[in-house]
């Protein structure tokens, strides 16, 4: 059957440009779907730039104005990849146009702004996906499988963190390609909008909501040269980040985020403690899963490593043979299929807008608490 083409528009060619323009390519080749995505536009400011872009991806055409891109006909959707203070003019505009929006985590600056960002989506009746990727790594979805089962029996424990040492040096500016997550006029926030909100929405698909936090933050550089405007400025971002929490089934939690934990790179980790089992979970090793079963036999209990590859775990039948490995960038294929699969049976893959906001809105608590010093419960 011939496949319906779903027209990309894509704004931004850094790191999430690259991330996603490789899975629009990939997933028709891998995944049986009834939509196809066909490369239509790449748009950013610097027309050399998202030229070179365009070409090294096969984007048909580019744009330097994203309002021009929104605009235009013969795109179906925008893949919003730029730093988080454009992203709700970006999909409050492309809601209003009645695009298929496919947005950047985090969904946006702060809740309030989440909030009119979801309204706009539901207003305007337009398909909606936040990528927040690491639910589809085969060993995260497997781990929701496994809770969902209801084997680990009552959840008692979430521990979760993200560890990077990237910003230890106080020479390294703030502004710019990359370096716009060091700079809150850009970010919003530090490690809590950028690591945290990964682990914050990881843990509410696999636990549930969460009801209240504690937290504090620390920023251990308090200034640095701003690369757009070339004076040394305060640094208004949290460096570092910790924070209590407990979820509404009752079970108590643990989230630690920062930029200074030398020699970790991108070390996101969670375990989980039931009644009967636990399960923990390592990016660095992404296609394992460790399960502890206490009701495993006595002396053979233990915690089991699964290599997450077998054509029974989720998604890997799509890839190789039974043993051989995936990565981080398949995360992204995965989510682009379930959102084509979505598009197609018209039961939206998640998260939407409306479920990203609840980890917007853990994030807005969290740093209220950290500035009140007081527990926080979660908006509703
Ligand atoms: N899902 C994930 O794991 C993950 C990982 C990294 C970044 N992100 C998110 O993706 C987004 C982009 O981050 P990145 O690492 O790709 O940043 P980046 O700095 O590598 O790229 C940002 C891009 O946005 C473009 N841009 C900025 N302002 C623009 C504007 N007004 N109009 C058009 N283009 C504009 C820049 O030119 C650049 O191409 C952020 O929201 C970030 O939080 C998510």
């Amino acid at each position: 059957m011939a496949k319906k083409p779903l027209n990309i528009g894509m704004i931004g060619y850094g790191f999430m440009g690259r991330a996603h323009s490789n899975a629009y390519r990939q997933v028709s080749q891998f995944f049986d779907l009834e939509y196809r995505p066909v490369l239509r536009a790449a748009c950013a400011r610097d027309a050399n730039k998202v030229k070179a872009f365009a070409d090294t991806w096969g984007y048909e055409s580019t744009e330097t104005d994203w309002r021009k891109l929104i605009a235009r006909k013969d795109i179906d959707a925008i893949d919003v990849c730029t730093p988080n203070n454009v992203h709700r003019e970006i999909c409050e505009a492309a809601a209003a146009a009645g695009k298929i929006i496919l947005c950047e985590k985090p969904l946006a600056m702060n809740g309030e702004e989440g909030r009119a960002m979801v309204a706009a989506v539901e207003a305007a009746k337009v398909p909606n996906i936040v990528w927040y990727n690491y639910r589809r790594v085969p060993a995260v979805t497997f781990a929701k499988q496994l809770i969902d089962s209801g084997k680990l029996g009552r959840v008692f424990h979430y521990r979760a963190k993200f560890l990077q040492d990237w910003t230890i040096s106080p020479d390294l500016p703030q502004g710019g390609a990359g370096l716009w997550r060091l700079d809150v006029g850009a970010a919003g926030s530090g490690v809590t909008g950028d690591l945290l909100a990964h682990c914050i929405d990881t843990a509410i698909w696999l636990n549930g909501r969460i009801d209240s936090v504690s937290a504090m933050t620390e920023t251990f550089v308090k200034q640095r040269p701003h690369t757009l405007t070339g004076k040394v400025e305060p640094v208004g971002i949290d460096d570092a980040c910790a924070f209590l929490a407990r979820f509404d089934n009752g079970s108590l939690a643990t989230f630690e985020s920062t930029r200074y934990a030398r020699g970790h790179k991108a070390l996101y980790t969670f375990e989980i403690n039931g009644e009967h089992a636990s399960i923990a979970w390592d990016l660095h090793d992404l296609h394992r899963l460790s399960w502890f079963d206490h009701r495993d036999e006595g002396p053979l209990r233990g915690w089991r490593s699964i290599h997450v590859t077998d054509g029974e775990h989720p998604y890997m039948n799509k890839w190789w043979v039974p043993g051989l490995q995936i990565g981080y960038e398949h995360t992204f294929t995965h989510q682009v299929a379930d959102f084509l699969e979505g598009l197609a049976t018209g039961k939206p893959a998640g998260p939407t807008f409306r479920d990203a906001l609840d980890t917007q809105d853990v994030c807005d608590a969290v740093l209220a608490s950290a500035k009140s010093q007081q527990w926080t419960p979660v908006a509703r």
